[in-house]
């Protein structure tokens, strides 16, 4: 990864960032990224900023996802957030499909043929497998991270651990900069 920072807190911020991830597998891509997150998303960025560069830069740096994108908690649903790809559902009770069972448990769900998964709903009929991954802050909820892909088994424990560790990163701006709960 190529970074350069251009015109810092001028008229105009932003990171000149050069995703080439040739020949990298994929546990090397998470670690590229996972190693530059400071970099990328400074403490100083407006949240809403960081999650959106955040979504855009994991559907960059992975060909296998068709969507990504956050759900933020309040009351009983998830609310959508910030994400890359089509046109999604924009609230999710907790407890209903992958989203809100991840929410429900607290704990990252890996699905990997969503037509098998009681419960599923199909935002884009097209996905095939997903990964969520939960934002909990001191026991308490804020939200999920879901990626979806058109392929079947597409996301596995190299996924978990490291998008865990990325949420693990933003969660405490999260729980800072927005209201939740
Ligand atoms: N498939 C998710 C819904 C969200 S969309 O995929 C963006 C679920 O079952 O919770």
């Amino acid at each position: 990864m190529f970074l350069e920072k251009q015109n810092p807190a001028e008229e105009s911020k932003m990171l000149e960032i050069n995703l080439n991830f040739e020949n990298l597998n994929e546990e090397q891509i998470y670690a590229d990224l996972l190693v530059n997150l400071g970099t990328l998303f400074p403490d100083s960025d407006f949240v809403i900023s960081v999650l959106s560069n955040f979504t855009a830069m994991l559907k960059q740096s992975f060909g296998k996802i068709s969507w990504v994108g956050f759900y933020f908690v309040n009351q009983d649903y998830l609310h959508l957030g910030p994400f890359q790809g089509k046109i999604a559902c924009t609230q999710i009770k907790i407890g209903s499909g992958v989203c809100g069972t991840s929410a429900q448990e607290k704990k990252t769900v890996i699905v990997e043929n969503a037509n098998k998964f009681p419960g599923h709903i199909a935002c884009d009929s097209d996905s095939k497998s997903e990964i969520v991954v939960p934002i909990v802050h001191e026991g308490l909820l804020l939200g999920v991270l879901d990626i979806d892909s058109y392929r079947y088994s597409a996301f596995g424990e190299t996924d978990k651990k490291y998008l865990e560790k990325m949420i693990a990163f933003l969660t405490p701006k999260i729980n800072r900069s927005l209201k939740l709960n």
